[in-house]
């Protein structure tokens, strides 16, 4: 190997590098499963779950997860407003993959669909909304009704 091939070889490895420590700092922020408790199929989530500490500082999460051995996917949990939380089953409404969230919206990796915050389609394949839970809060906390 020359001078100029090793030098190339070693640019594509450094990008590779930051590409790849970008990606996965991304997922590890974005697929946060929140501590939780549950009893009588009611899920109870600390409304601090919606904000984490990094360097010092709060940064609030748009959303969390919950994932239970009941259901065959996980819950999103959006944060709309303090008092304003919806709970919506991650399985798209059209073939019933799994869909991932994408800060404020869901999207289903197999044909594309993406639902709101209040799993609301908006693009199609899928035609119907999203399987929601009733979701009611107090000052401490947020609950689910499975
Ligand atoms: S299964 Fe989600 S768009 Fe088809």
């Amino acid at each position: 190997m020359d001078r100029k091939e090793f030098i190339k070889t070693c640019g594509f490895a450094c990008v590779g590098g930051v590409a790849l420590a970008t990606f996965l700092q991304s997922c590890a922020s974005t697929n946060y499963f929140a501590q939780n408790s549950i009893a009588n199929n009611k899920v109870t989530i600390k409304k601090t779950e919606f904000v984490k500490i990094e360097n010092g500082k709060s940064i609030p999460r748009k959303y969390v997860l919950y994932k239970s051995e009941q259901l065959n996917f996980p819950i999103c949990i959006y944060k709309i407003s303090e008092d304003n939380y919806s709970a919506l089953l991650m399985e798209c409404s059209h073939k019933g993959c799994e869909l991932q969230s994408n800060g404020d919206y869901l999207v289903c990796p197999c044909h594309g669909s993406e639902f709101s915050n209040k799993g609301i389609v908006q693009n199609p394949p899928a035609e119907e909304n999203l399987k929601s839970f009733k979701v009611t809060t107090d000052h401490e906390n947020i609950y689910i009704q499975l």
